[in-house]
């Protein structure tokens, strides 16, 4: 088994996390044996219908249930919680023939979830040791990297679109992973939906702020029918526009090679 990592797509709302977490999947299955767990980390669960899968239960309803078990005096003694919540998630991993998936959802209720929180991060970090590539799908806001829910992230993917509200969010999500000591190895761009043309711009100003620019995804109509009719992206033929540019920044990063990878991680094999 090679190097393990964990991906991360994170962003403004709107500009494409799930679009792009779905294609890296579809290329990874396509073009790769990797070892995948993909996670729906954000808890609007956008994902698993861009997978085309169904998804019974969220680690974030176990630990719901489990909070209020605890309330109710059920659990106690001998099991700890960790126990029970540990072997509750893992029933909810989705196992396919081509990839895993768990969905992170959310927990409802009153209270602090703090231990909760940590439980999940734990379990997650944990889990991802089983896996070559964690691709974590993230929300729109910036909590999960502040609660350090993804912390020992070895690549951060932000995806912006053609607006300022999201090139500015791009620096935020940058200066706030360094103010919490996340770890990443490498920190890329991508650009979606840009008018063509805007690539080289928008290359210099990311420079500037000490960004790379990974590549660009055009606007592509399979990719707004398959949106449309609500059919997984997985789907889409192999030639769509959408596709070939995740495809390109896939090999760009090295994901579809060992050696490459693990020189850009800057670790030997
Ligand atoms: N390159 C693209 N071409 C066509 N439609 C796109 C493209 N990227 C995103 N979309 C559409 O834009 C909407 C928002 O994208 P999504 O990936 O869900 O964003 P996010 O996850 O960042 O909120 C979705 O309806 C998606 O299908
Ligand atoms: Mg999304």
């Amino acid at each position: 088994m090679r190097e393990r990592i964990v991906i991360s797509v994170s962003g403004k709302g709107g500009v494409g996390k799930t679009t792009t977490t779905a294609l890296l999947t579809r290329i990874l299955i396509e073009k790769t044996k990797t070892n995948l767990l993909v996670v729906d980390a954000d808890p609007v669960l956008n994902l698993p219908r861009a997978l085309g899968i169904e998804v019974p239960d969220t680690v974030g309803s176990i630990a719901t249930k489990l909070r209020k078990s605890i309330d109710d005096g059920a659990i106690s003694g001998s099991v700890t919680k960790q126990d029970v919540l540990e072997g509750e998630i893992f029933e909810s991993l989705i196992e396919g023939d081509q990839f895993d998936f768990l969905a992170m959802g959310r927990t409802e209720g009153e209270g602090c979830y703090c231990f909760v929180n940590r439980l999940l991060t734990q379990i997650l970090d944990r889990l991802s040791q089983n896996y070559e590539i964690t691709l974590m799908d993230m929300s729109a806001g910036l909590e999960h990297l502040s609660r350090r829910t993804n912390r020992n992230v070895d690549m951060l993917i932000i995806v912006v679109d053609a607006s300022r509200a999201a090139y500015e969010a791009a620096l935020r999500i940058r200066d706030l992973a360094k103010e919490v000591h996340i770890e990443f190895k490498k920190i890329v761009v991508i650009g979606n939906r840009f008018p063509p043309g805007m690539e080289e711009d928008l290359r210099g100003k990311l420079e500037e702020e000490g960004l790379e620019l990974i590549g660009m995804i055009p606007s592509d109509d399979e990719l707004s029918k398959a949106n449309y009719q609500g059919t997984s992206l997985i789907d889409l033929p192999s030639n769509s526009s959408g596709v070939l540019a995740v495809e390109a920044i896939a090999e760009k990063l090295g994901l579809l090679g060992d050696a490459t990878f693990l020189k850009l991680l800057g670790k030997s094999s």
